[in-house]
Formats: structure tokens, C-alpha cells, sequence
């Protein structure tokens, strides 16, 4: 299959592959063997796709996008934290300028939309000086699609538009936009990250619950994301928290 990436180095040099265990693991191995900065691998199904914290990622075949861009990181680069937030930032401005979705950025990788059910995510592997920046995007899924358990969390650019939409016109439209951001941030250019994120930060305001990786749980409210990419959270006493990783879910009313 032959796709034209209206980039100028960001998958011009691409690998599309029927099935594969994890795209990440693919694009490791390849990075390993003389990858060039900006290789794309793209599957149609995933066996082993992953998320954070070691969850699995659904990837049917036939319906969605995984794809891993492999990228050299400058030698000065910004907290690794901030990438993927760019990263989602990126996508959702894709989905928004192309398809005229209403979707938003969900702290730490995903992008949502107004109801809160996820529509894309993003992993990010650093490889000495290579990030590995996946991305799974549930773009012709409609909800008899989804295991039970994911029915009520996930949602597809279908779903919000009402209308299959190409696979193809989504990754190049992430593949466009993602260019443009990468530039900016491997220049250490953040100040245009942090005035988008303010418009799509799903989070921002909401009362949240914050597991973090040590099991521990906080409560408070979210206040947008300080300048290394870590969530502000407004506890119940007043106090602020700055967490560098968690897993989020915005609590009821109470
Ligand atoms: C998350 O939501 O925590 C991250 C999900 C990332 C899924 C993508 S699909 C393409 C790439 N390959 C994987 O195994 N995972 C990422």
C-alpha cells in the first residue's frame, strides 16, 4: 500500500504491517538496526498493543490506527514529561481542524472527548536518545465494537462524527500536525503548547481522583499542568500537589 505523507520528514519513510505483537516493539527494533529520525510504523492489528502501566490497548484489525513514530531526542531536550502532552495536543488538533471534532487533552496522554470517554492515547518509550511515540487511535469503532468493559470509557472519531472517516486522512492529518509540534518542542518552544492546552485541558477544574503509581490515592481538584508536564492538583485543604504520573478519573458530585 502506498500512502503520500504531506510532511517533510515525519513518516516519509514508513512500515505498514497486517498484524504485529506492539508497533512500539517494531519500531524498537528497527531504531535498533539503523531506523532513520521520523520512521513510521503503522499496523493494521495489534496482538499485544500496549498502554501505560502495563494495560493492554484493544486493537482490532480493519478499524483503528496504531502507529509508533520513531524520534531522535535533541540533546537538550525538554522534560520528557511534556512530550505526551504535546503529543496528545497534536492529535486533538488534527481531529479538530480535519473532522471538526470537540475533543480535549486529558491529562497525562489522552485525548477525550466532552464526556470524558477516550478516543486516542499515547506512550511514550524513551530508547537512549529515541523516544518511541505510540499512538492508538479508535477511529471506525462503533460501540458494539468495544468489549463490555470499555463501552462506557471509550469512544471513536466515528462515534462523534456520525460517519466512517478514512483511516489514512487521520494519520496524515496527525502525521501533519505532529511534525509541526515536534519542531517546536525539540527547539524548546513550549509557550504555544501550554496556551493550547489551556484552551483543551479536559481536567482543568474538574473535582479529581488521582491514583498514583504507588497506590496511593488524592483527592482534590485539577488545576492545570506545571511547565515540566506534571498535573497541579488543589487538595481539599488548599493545598497544592504537583504529581509527575498518575492515573486520573474526575469524581461525582458528592
Ligand atoms: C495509553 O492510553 O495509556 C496509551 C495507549 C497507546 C496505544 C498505542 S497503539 C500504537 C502503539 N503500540 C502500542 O502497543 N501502544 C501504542
Amino acid at each position: 500500500m502506498l500512502i503520500t505523507v504531506p510532511t517533510r520528514w515525519l513518516g516519509k519513510v514508513m512500515r505498514w504491517m497486517e498484524t504485529v505483537a506492539s508497533t512500539q516493539d517494531v519500531a524498537k527494533a528497527w531504531v535498533q538496526g539503523g531506523a532513520p529520525h521520523g520512521a513510521v510504523v503503522v499496523a493494521d492489528q495489534q496482538t499485544q498493543g500496549r498502554e501505560r502501566w502495563g494495560r493492554s490497548w484493544f486493537s482490532p484489525p480493519g478499524k483503528n490506527l496504531y502507529l509508533t513514530a520513531a524520534l531522535q531526542l535533541p540533546t537538550t531536550a525538554p522534560p520528557l514529561g511534556t512530550l505526551s502532552l504535546l503529543v496528545a495536543v497534536a492529535v486533538a488538533e488534527a481531529l479538530r481542524t480535519n473532522f471538526q471534532l470537540s475533543v480535549f487533552v486529558k491529562w497525562a496522554n489522552d485525548v477525550v472527548a466532552p464526556n470524558g470517554r477516550k478516543l486516542a492515547g499515547i506512550l511514550i518509550e524513551q530508547m537512549s536518545n529515541w523516544a518511541l511515540v505510540g499512538i492508538g487511535v479508535n477511529v471506525n469503532l462503533v460501540e458494539d465494537d468495544l468489549p463490555p468493559e470499555l463501552q462506557p470509557i471509550a469512544t471513536s472519531v466515528r462515534i462523534l462524527a456520525g460517519k466512517e472517516v478514512d483511516r489514512w486522512e487521520v494519520l496524515k492529518a496527525i502525521l501533519q500536525l505532529l511534525e509541526t509540534w515536534w519542531e517546536r518542542w525539540a527547539a524548546g518552544e513550549l509557550a504555544p503548547l501550554w496556551q493550547v492546552l489551556e484552551a483543551l485541558d479536559w481536567l482543568r477544574g474538574k473535582p479529581v481522583r488521582v491514583f498514583l503509581p504507588d497506590g496511593t490515592v488524592i483527592d482534590g481538584t485539577a488545576m492545570g499542568v506545571t511547565e515540566a508536564g506534571e498535573l497541579r492538583v488543589q487538595l481539599t485543604d488548599g493545598s497544592l500537589q504537583t504529581l509527575p504520573a498518575g492515573d486520573v478519573s474526575v469524581r461525582p458530585h458528592e
